[in-house]
């Protein structure tokens, strides 16, 4: 097998969703924020009386994971375009925040280990989480 084959087979994404999804050990019937495409897994995972929204930038992204939803009969998983960095949710809002490769090169400089600018997008992400809540980041 070639190595482009390899690469071809291997669903990249997917598999880093899910590792996220798993070590967030979800609850039943949790209340989730998704930021950049957890959601599939996520909505699995927390059952029908539990429900994840998953934001995203792009109107693209956003179709992408609407037709994921359809294709897995999903009833507690919905999307709408969004910044991480202008959510528009009441503060405690979630029990869980995942967020998948949403990069934040821009605000850290990880080659040297600091910041650059002030970590908007974390702000934001930790204000909807209620106090007890759990956050998992992939970088
Ligand atoms: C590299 S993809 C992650 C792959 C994804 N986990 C999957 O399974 O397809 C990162 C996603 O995060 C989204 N994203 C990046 N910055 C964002 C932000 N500030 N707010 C919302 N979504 C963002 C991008 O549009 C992109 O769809």
């Amino acid at each position: 097998m070639t190595n482009r084959k390899i690469l071809e087979d291997l669903d990249y994404w997917t598999a880093f969703d899910k590792r996220l999804v798993e070590l967030m050990n979800l609850t039943k019937g949790a209340q989730m924020l998704d930021v950049g495409a957890c959601l599939i897994a996520a909505a699995k995972k927390i059952g029908s009386t539990g429900h994840v929204i998953g934001i995203d930038l792009y109107e693209n992204c956003i179709t992408e994971v609407n037709s994921n939803i359809e294709k897995n009969k999903l009833i507690n998983a919905s999307v709408e375009i969004m910044d991480a960095r202008n959510l528009t949710y009441k503060d405690n809002t979630f029990g869980y925040i995942t967020s998948g490769f949403i990069g934040f090169g821009d605000v850290f400089d990880f080659a040297n280990n600091k910041c650059r600018k002030e970590n908007d997008k974390l702000e934001h992400i930790y204000c909807v989480l209620k106090p007890i809540g759990k956050v998992g980041i992939s970088k």
